[in-house]
């Protein structure tokens, strides 16, 4: 049966592991391993990317792969051609097929009729490719996952923190959710992730105060308050969210060595400080090259997968 990944819990805790283990080493000798050799990868994005669309193209060319970048906006699928026939004639091209897209349900229909893996690259509900390259990341800073808690700061809703739930779950780790009133995450993802969080021995927390969420935490998690889709929405995003600001103050509230995860694009004196983005605590680069090294893992696996 054809594997998809467009949600984290699609992966189960051992496969979770195992692609986390693949791309350290793929990190520390990233030339050599070559599955996609006479394979192709088609990305289609139908929202900005810079990290995901070029760590994708490379990660590809590195496995011995050739990528087809697409802009998704100038694609047929922009007129009338639906998505299960786009997905049938892409299965008959390519090996994997990458997207970045707005609801969850138009990936899954991508998924229902294709061929060959589909991946989530970002859509408004889950960002599970990230979050992949976050917990590569808070592995390679505190050596484990299995009972690291991570607090999530902003929009609760969005595809980060749900994603950070069912990620953070399956790995074993504490994850707690601080969102404004009107921002909550979506109440059956929150129920997946604590099912995940039980079967793991990791556990899930939703807390109004920012300062009691941070308090013992290992890793702070932060994003825009404001996702791709959303600029014209018309909800105020600045003052209920300010108390949720990632700035020196707050992270001192945290564990002692905790460190500071933001996904990018960082609108910087917003959702997180200078300070905190440039100084010490921050990982931020780490994640955003752990991407790559994620990524391979991902699709290595994907098209081994028997
Ligand atoms: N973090 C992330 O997905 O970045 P891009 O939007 O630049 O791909
Ligand atoms: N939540 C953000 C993530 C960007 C990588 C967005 O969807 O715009």
């Amino acid at each position: 049966m054809v594997r998809h990944f467009l949600r984290d819990d699609d992966l189960t805790p051992a496969e979770q592991n195992d692609i986390l283990d693949l791309a350290l080493r793929l990190k520390a000798d990233p030339l050599t391993h070559r599955p996609l050799a006479g394979k192709a990868v088609a990305a289609i994005f139908e929202k900005n990317s810079t990290r995901t669309r070029v760590s994708f193209e490379v990660g590809v060319a590195q496995l011995g792969g050739t990528s087809v970048i697409v802009d998704g906006r100038t694609m047929q699928l922009g007129r009338e051609e639906t998505i299960e026939d786009t997905s049938r004639v892409l299965s008959r091209y390519v090996d994997v097929v990458v997207w970045r897209t707005y609801a969850q349900k138009r990936i899954e229909a991508m998924a229902s009729a294709s061929r060959i893996p589909v991946v989530n690259a970002l859509t408004d509900e889950f960002h599970p490719c990230q979050v992949l390259a976050d917990l590569m990341t808070i592995r390679e800073r505190h050596g484990a996952l299995a009972g690291v808690t991570a607090t999530y700061l902003g929009d609760g809703a969005n595809n980060m923190a749900h994603s950070l739930l069912l990620g953070g779950a399956t790995a074993g780790m504490h994850v707690r959710v601080v969102a404004p009133v009107g921002f909550e995450s979506r109440p059956d993802i929150l129920v997946d992730a604590t099912k995940r969080a039980e079967e793991t021995g990791g556990s899930i927390t939703v807390l109004d105060d920012p300062r009691a969420a941070v308090d013992g935490s290992d890793v702070l998690v932060t994003d825009t308050w404001t996702s791709m889709g959303q600029e014209n929405d018309g909800r105020d995003r600045v003052s209920s969210f300010r108390k949720l600001r990632v700035d020196a103050d707050l992270l001192g509230h945290a564990a002692p060595g905790a460190i500071v995860l933001h996904c990018l694009p960082a609108h910087r004196g917003w959702e997180i400080t200078d300070e905190v983005l440039d100084g010490p605590a921050s990982a931020v680069w780490d994640e955003a090259e752990n991407r790559l090294h994620a990524q391979k893992a991902l699709l290595s696996w994907l098209v081994t997968h028997p």
